[in-house]
């Protein structure tokens, strides 16, 4: 399905800059219309890990996905504009908190999201988050991730260049650390019994960004 991209859009007003930020980011990223569809189990909540603004839990909701939806971010203004959004878009189920991922890791068994996070946590708390995340996967669930990954090319480079921009223009609080390879990522997956699938995700932008689904496997050598 399209996603209705003014009408979440117009669940940001009066709020003129959150309103174009969210309809530009619908309209030229690919990411909210291909996540809604990997979580297809409505019984399984999802943690959306660094949830921003909360968009996901829009799409989620225009997709047809009524699952239960925690969003946690360290941006305590973000979240409150969150809030405010979801109460606007009318949607129940939902619930966002402030948490610093990098101090505190909520409680949680189902399905997560962690989209466009992982490069602004050090490389050390990155394998640590993934390993919290990879944990709370239940047997019907998924760990849907968005990044970046390091594998030497201009996409790649481009990536890195531009979350170190929006660092420095004040778009993102935290600063950009570092990209992990696909290799970081399918080891600590794979310790945790999960198995993942790599897709490009760049649409028509300039940037490296690739979907990863990882699920519990069901053989005991994956
Ligand atoms: C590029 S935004 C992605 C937002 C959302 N996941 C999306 O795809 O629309 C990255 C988010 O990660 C959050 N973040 C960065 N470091 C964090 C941390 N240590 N704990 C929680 N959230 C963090 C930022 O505040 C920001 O909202």
């Amino acid at each position: 399905m399209t996603l209705p991209k003014r009408a979440i859009a117009a669940s940001f007003l009066p709020d003129q800059y959150r309103y174009w930020y969210s309809l530009s980011k619908l309209a030229m990223d690919p990411l909210y219309q291909a996540v809604p569809s990997a979580f297809a189990d409505e019984s399984v909540p999802v943690l959306d890990l660094g949830c921003g603004i909360g968009l996901l839990l829009h799409c989620l909701r225009a997709s047809g996905r009524q699952l239960p939806y925690v969003g946690v971010d360290t941006d305590a203004v973000k979240i409150e504009a969150a809030r405010l959004a979801s109460a606007r878009g009318g949607h129940r189920n939902a619930d966002f908190q402030v948490c610093d991922l990098s101090v505190r890791f909520p409680e949680h068994q189902g399905s997560v999201a962690l989209l466009d996070v992982i490069q602004y946590l050090p490389e050390q708390a990155q394998g640590k988050l993934l390993e919290q995340a990879a944990q709370c996967v239940s047997k019907e669930g998924q760990l849907v991730i968005r990044t970046g990954l390091a594998d030497g090319t201009w996409r790649s480079a481009m990536t890195r260049a531009t979350d170190r921009f929006g660092h420095s223009v004040g778009w993102m609080k935290t600063s950009f650390k570092a990209q992990p390879s696909a290799d970081d990522l399918r080891r600590v997956l794979k310790q945790y019994g999960l198995q993942a699938e790599f897709k490009p995700l760049w649409g028509r932008t300039p940037f490296n960004n690739w979907l990863v689904v990882a699920r519990r496997s069901t053989s005991a050598a994956a």
